[in-house]
Parts: C-alpha cells; structure tokens; sequence
C-alpha cells in the first residue's frame, strides 16, 4: 500500500481516502464520489477492526459482504482497496500503543462504549499511516467520530486534511447505516421517528425555544413512544460537544430500537 502511495506523490497525483468496514451502501459510497472531487486518486479501505467493539457488541457478527463491495467499488472507477489482514494493522505478540482520546470522547458514543473511540483513533493512524493519502472523508452521520478525528490531526499535526459529508438518508428520513438490517419489517416502519424528533427539535431551537432540557425531554418522551429504549438525545456546541450556546448547534441523538442502536444527528445553523 505504501509502495503504491510513494509512486502516486512522486507522480504528483494526490490520494484521497475513504475509511471502512465494508458492507457499503450509499452513505459510503457519498463519501467515494466526495473523494473524487478532491484527489486524483481514490483509495477505499475495509476493515473491519476489532479494538473500537466492545465485548458484547457484535464484531463477529458484523456484515462482511466483500463480493458485492468490490462490485460497488469498481462500478466507481476507485484505485484501490485496500483490505489489511489483522497481523498486519495489530502485529500478534505485541501490546498495542492506543492514541489517546479527549475527554469529549468520553461523552454520548464514549459513555456507552467506552473503549470504542480509543479503537477508532487508532486504527485510522495505521490507516492514515499505510495509504498516506492527502485528503480524508468521513461522514457527519458519525459526528463524535468526527471531532475525535480531527482532533487527533491537530494533536499530531498530522498531514491530511479532514473533509466531512452529510448523513444520506433513506427516502423516509432513516440516516443510511449497516446496522438497519437487522430491523424487522414491523421497526424498519418506526425508525423514521428518530430523524422526526431530531427535525422538531430543530424547528423549535429555530422558533427561539430557549428552554433546551424542556427540548430533549419532549423528543425522549416521544421516542420512547414509537418503542425506542433512547440513550441520550441532546442539544450541544458542534465544535466542542460541550454546553450549546446561540448558534453552532448540533442534536445528537442514539436509541435502540430490537436488536441495533441507531445513531442520528442534525446541525443547527
Ligand atoms: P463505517 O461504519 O463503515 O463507516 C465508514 C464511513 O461512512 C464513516 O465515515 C461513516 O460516518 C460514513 N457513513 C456511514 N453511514 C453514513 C451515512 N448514512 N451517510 C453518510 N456517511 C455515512 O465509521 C467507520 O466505519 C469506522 O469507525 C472507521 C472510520 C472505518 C474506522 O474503523
């Protein structure tokens, strides 16, 4: 990967990169044409990395459709995939050195899978480190994701330059996700409340509510109703995820609904 890297700089072409774990649906594949835009030549990594699942969560279980992916991919006219083998990105017999993460990465996401940011920061440096692309696409559906990317860029001065895309949504409003599969027929029908509490929300910040816990009280209660067991839905800064203020809102909200946890999220502006 890195041979092939090198021959693309001395070329003067420029690398842009889309990190994965595959089982790509059109959020991913936004991220694919955005890349285009911006490089030369696009690499697509997929990988599904062990160290940002918690025990109980569902790594083995993960979709790993790498047939229909490839597919997908080259219908895009991408360079390459990239798809390292675990020995590769964590060498057997050797403690792994996790990047640290802020504490806004203990927080919403951080609180309810409290090893999961470390494992993300961590891979996207191999990442990062491997394909040694100029450009790097991540999409704002995983909006803590972002900020603990882009801090790790600044804490590192790392040399790529983060760009980020907005959450494609299925035609009733269901942000994109893998994890929509394994709705029934009968929650598939539900799950378009969360986007709807995120959208009234909205509408009442921009009306000039100013009572923000009245806010997230109401959407909670709301979701609750359409069956969602929620885990957080609040109003914050979207630069620093910490108290919002009058403007640089964003609402970000997770709840399970059956078997998966859907995430979400809307900027106010
Ligand atoms: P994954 O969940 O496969 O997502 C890969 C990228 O696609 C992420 O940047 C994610 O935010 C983006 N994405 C997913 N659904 C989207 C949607 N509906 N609209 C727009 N973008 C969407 O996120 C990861 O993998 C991993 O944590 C990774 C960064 C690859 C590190 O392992």
């Amino acid at each position: 990967m890195q041979a092939w890297s090198h021959a693309c700089k001395k070329a003067k072409q420029g690398i842009g990169f889309v990190p994965t774990m595959g089982n790509l649906h059109d959020g991913h594949l936004a991220l694919v044409d955005k890349a285009k835009v911006l490089a030369d030549k696009v690499v697509v990594s997929i990988y599904v990395n062990p160290t940002q699942f918690g025990e109980n969560e569902d790594f083995d279980k993960y979709p790993r459709t790498e047939q229909q992916d490839m597919e997908r991919l080259e219908q895009k006219n991408v360079a390459v995939v990239f798809m390292p083998d675990t020995d590769e990105m964590y060498p057997p017999n050797k403690k792994i050195d996790f990047i640290p993460v802020p504490d806004f990465a203990r927080e919403l996401e951080g609180a309810a899978r409290p090893e999961h940011f470390r494992g993300v920061a961590t891979i996207v440096k191999k990442l990062f480190d491997a394909v040694l692309p100029e450009h790097a696409i991540f999409g704002e559906k995983d909006f803590q994701q972002c900020l603990v990317v882009k801090n790790m860029v600044l804490e590192y001065a790392l040399d790529v330059e983060i760009h980020t895309a907005p959450i494609v949504r299925d035609a009733d409003g269901l942000a994109k996700s893998s994890r929509n599969q394994y709705l029934t027929a009968e929650q598939r029908l539900q799950a378009p409340a969360l986007y709807q509490s995120l959208l009234t929300a909205r509408q009442q910040i921009l009306e000039g509510k100013l009572d923000y816990s009245e806010i997230e009280s109401q959407a909670i209660e709301f979701i609750s109703k359409e069956s969602f067991d929620v885990d957080y839905f609040t109003i914050r800064d979207a630069t620093t995820l910490g108290q919002p203020g009058t403007h640089n809102r964003v609402i970000l909200t997770a709840a399970r609904l059956g078997i998966p946890r859907l995430l979400d999220n809307l900027r106010v502006d």
